[in-house]
């Protein structure tokens, strides 16, 4: 059996609007990255010490993943979780040098079928500013429960400027969305992701935005003990 098929065999894509458009332009996908690889980069290098395990959940093609293992020192493993199964094959491509024990898990990130506590880092790179506000309270949950004790998280979304630019970017962005229902998904850049990961029950350590015509932010918490709070779905 080939990697893409093992992958395959391992489900179908998730049943999700979102992910239907990510599996279906799977191919297609690394042109964008060129918007995102220094925010992911970033991200990489706010990650703290990789050397335990590391799960990236939202993982697509293995852009913010292949950040991860080129640093030092290496996880001691790497689990990537997605809802398409055809973005999964790419970052398997994209690994298979670069990280050759690592795992593949066709999942919602809302449900993931890992253990509690099995995680010393979770990341999720574009994911955020995709869902709904419930959603990004589940994923910060999934996030959350995935930590062991200690554990940190590292979020990239796309972000907006503060103040009044950021009401008019995002705004902006919103039209883009309507007239290009095809091209551009989701709900739209984030106008504080801080604050939403700190509503999800970490404690941010630190928030960079980075400006552009596609703004990022990047956030690196760490997981606040007890249980995950329910208040990211208020932002
Ligand atoms: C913008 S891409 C980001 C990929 C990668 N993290 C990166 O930064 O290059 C978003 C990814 O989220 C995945 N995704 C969206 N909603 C999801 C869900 N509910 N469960 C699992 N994956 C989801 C999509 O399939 C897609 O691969």
């Amino acid at each position: 059996m080939s990697d893409a098929a093992a992958i395959r065999a391992e489900g179908e894509a998730v049943p999700d609007p979102i992910v239907g458009f990510f599996d279906r332009g799977a191919r297609a996908y690394d042109l964008q990255l060129v918007l995102e690889r220094s925010a992911l980069r970033r991200a990489a290098s706010l990650a703290g010490p990789l050397d335990g395990d590391v799960v990236d959940l939202a993982a697509g093609t293995g852009a913010l993943s292949s950040a991860l293992v080129r640093r030092a020192p290496r996880p001691r493993s790497l689990t990537l979780v997605d809802g398409s199964p055809r973005m999964l094959e790419r970052a398997r491509a994209r690994l298979r040098t670069l990280a050759p024990g690592a795992r593949f898990i066709v999942a919602d990130v809302r449900a993931v079928p890992l253990p509690d506590g099995c995680a010393d880092v979770v990341t999720m790179g574009y994911l955020l500013h995709l869902l709904d506000p419930a959603s990004r309270t589940g994923a910060l949950a999934e996030a959350h429960r995935l930590l062991r004790p200690g554990g940190r998280l590292v979020v990239v979304v796309h972000g907006s400027p503060r103040g009044r630019a950021g009401a008019a970017y995002r705004a902006a962005w919103r039209l883009v969305r309507r007239v290009t229902p095809r091209v551009v998904v989701g709900h739209g850049p984030i106008a504080d992701a801080a604050r939403l990961v700190g509503a999800g029950g970490f404690d941010v350590r630190v928030s960079r935005r980075l400006p552009g015509v596609y703004w990022s932010e990047v956030v690196a918490a760490d997981r606040r003990p007890g249980p995950a709070r329910a208040g990211a779905d208020l932002l």
